[in-house]
C-alpha cells in the first residue's frame, strides 16, 4: 500500500459534461503528453470482478500498444469499496488510474467523467463485469486505425449474439431497438446494436460536444451529438455475469425513452429550426409544461385551503399561498429540468436561492403584465374575456420565459 492513498485517486472533473479538445491537466498548466487510447471501466459494486478484468485488459493492451494506453476505473463510491480494490492494483498495473465519485452517480456520467480525465486520442468504454469479451478490443482498435470515428462491439452482426437470454429479455431488447428506430431513426438506424455499452470513439469526433445523457445508453448520445462520419462494427457475444449483479431495473426503460425524446428534440428538425430563428424552442416547451404543472398545483392548493368543504379560508389569502406554492413548484422543476444544464454549472445553496428570488420577482411582474394585457385586449381589441385571457397568458408566459432565461438562469462566470 502506498503512503498517499487518496492522492493517487484521479480528481473528479466537474461542470458540464463536455469533452475537451486537448488533454486536460489545465490545473497544473502543463499539457500532459497525449497517448493513443483511454479505456474507461465504469464500476458499481464490482469488487469481485475488478482484479480479473484489469488483469486481462492489461494483457491484451500491453501486447497491442505497450505503454500507449490507460485504464480508467470510474467507481461511484461502491459500498463494497471497489475503488479501493482498484487502487490497490495500481502498483502492479502502472497504466491503471482510478476515480472515486462521491457527489454524482450514474453509468453514463461516470463514463463521461472518465473521458474528461483521459489523455487518449481514442476514448473507449467497457463494462467492469467481464460480460464484454476483452479480446474484441483489438478488433475495435483496428477499426479506428482504419479510419472509423466510432467502433462499436455489436451483438447483432456476424459473430455476435447473447449467450442464454430468456425470450422475454430478447423481446424487450428488440422492442427497445424498434422504439428507438421510430423515435430517433437518424441515430438508432446507424448502428446495429444501439444499446451497446462497449465501444470506442475518436476524441476529434467528440471534442467541443457537450453530452447530456439520461440513464444507461451513452452510445446514443455519442452518435446523436458527436460527429461520426464512419462507424465500424465488430460482432461479440454478450457473456453471462459470473460475479456480482446487474444494476438494470425498470427505471432504465423509462430513462431510455426519456433519452430518446430528449435527443430527438436536441438533434432533430426542431433544433435546426430553433437555431435558425434564434429561439430555444425545446426549452420553451419544457418551460410551458412546467407552467402547466403549476396550474394544477395552484388549483389543488386553492381547493385545499379555500373550499367550503375543506379549510374554508378566505379566497385572497388562499390564492396568495396557492400562487406562491405553484411558483415554488415551477422553480424546482425549471431548475432541475428546463434549465438543468445551467443550474449544473452554478450549484450551491446561495446560487440556487438567488435564482429562486429572481424567478419569484419575474413571475410577479409577469402576473401584473398578465392583468394589464387582459384589460387592454378586452377593452380595446377583442371583447371576449376568454380569448383576451388566452392572449394575456401567452404573452405573460413568453415574458416569464424570456426574462428568466436572461436573468435567473443566465450563464455567469
Ligand atoms: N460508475 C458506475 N455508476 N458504474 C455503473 C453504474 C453506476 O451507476 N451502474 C452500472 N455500472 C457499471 C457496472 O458495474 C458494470 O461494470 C457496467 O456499468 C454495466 O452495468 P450492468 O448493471 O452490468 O449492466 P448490464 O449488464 O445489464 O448491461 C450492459 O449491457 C447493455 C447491453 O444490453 C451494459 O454494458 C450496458 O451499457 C449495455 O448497454
Ligand atoms: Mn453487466
Amino acid at each position: 500500500m502506498s503512503k498517499n492513498k487518496t492522492d493517487s485517486l484521479l480528481a473528479v472533473p466537474c461542470g458540464s459534461l463536455q469533452i475537451s479538445e486537448l488533454s486536460p491537466n489545465t490545473t497544473t498548466g502543463v499539457i500532459s503528453q497525449s497517448i493513443q487510447f483511454s479505456l474507461v471501466i465504469p464500476t458499481y459494486k464490482e469488487r469481485d470482478n475488478i482484479e480479473k478484468i484489469v488483469k486481462i485488459l492489461s494483457q491484451v493492451l500491453d501486447e497491442f500498444m505497450p505503454k500507449d494506453y490507460e485504464l480508467i476505473v470510474v467507481d461511484d463510491d461502491s459500498p463494497d469499496r471497489t475503488w479501493e480494490v482498484a487502487q490497490s492494483l495500481m502498483d502492479e498495473y502502472p497504466q491503471l488510474r482510478v476515480m472515486r465519485r462521491q457527489q454524482e452517480k450514474g453509468l453514463s456520467s461516470a463514463v463521461i467523467r472518465g473521458w474528461q480525465a483521459a489523455r487518449g486520442n481514442v476514448l473507449g468504454v467497457i463494462d467492469g463485469d467481464l460480460q464484454h469479451p476483452p479480446e474484441v478490443l483489438t478488433q475495435l482498435l483496428r477499426g479506428i486505425q482504419q479510419g472509423a470515428d466510432l467502433a462499436v462491439a455489436s451483438r447483432n452482426v456476424e459473430g455476435g449474439g447473447v449467450s442464454s437470454w430468456s425470450v422475454v429479455r430478447r423481446f424487450l431488447s428488440r422492442g427497445a431497438q424498434v422504439l428507438g428506430l421510430i423515435i430517433l431513426p437518424g441515430v438508432v438506424g446507424r448502428i446495429s446494436d444501439p444499446m451497446s455499452g462497449y465501444f470506442m470513439v475518436r476524441r476529434s469526433a467528440l471534442s467541443g460536444v457537450t453530452l447530456n445523457p439520461v440513464g444507461y445508453k451513452i452510445l446514443l448520445e455519442v452518435v446523436g451529438r458527436g460527429r461520426m462520419r464512419s462507424i465500424a462494427e465488430v460482432g461479440y457475444v454478450f457473456c453471462e455475469r459470473k460475479q456480482g449483479e446487474s444494476k438494470v431495473t425498470w427505471k432504465q426503460y423509462v430513462d431510455y425513452i426519456h433519452h430518446l425524446l430528449r435527443l430527438r428534440l436536441a438533434t432533430g428538425r426542431v433544433r435546426q429550426f430553433s437555431q435558425k430563428i434564434g429561439f430555444p424552442i425545446g426549452r420553451f416547451l419544457r418551460f410551458g409544461l412546467v407552467g402547466l404543472s403549476g396550474v394544477f398545483v395552484d388549483m389543488a392548493v386553492l381547493y385545499l385551503l379555500s373550499d367550503p368543504t375543506t379549510l374554508a379560508l378566505p379566497l385572497t389569502r388562499s390564492k396568495i399561498i396557492a400562487g406562491e406554492i405553484a411558483i415554488f413548484n415551477n422553480f424546482l422543476l425549471n431548475d432541475a429540468w428546463t434549465f438543468a444544464d445551467v443550474s449544473m454549472e452554478q450549484q450551491g445553496w446561495s446560487q440556487r436561492l438567488k435564482r429562486f428570488f429572481k424567478f419569484n420577482i419575474i413571475c410577479l411582474a409577469g402576473l401584473m403584465l398578465n392583468v394589464l394585457v387582459l384589460n387592454l385586449v378586452f377593452n380595446f381589441l377583442i371583447p371576449n374575456r376568454y380569448i383576451a385571457n388566452l392572449i394575456a397568458i401567452a404573452i405573460a408566459t413568453i415574458w416569464n420565459f424570456w426574462v428568466n432565461l436572461k436573468l435567473s438562469w443566465r450563464v455567469t462566470e
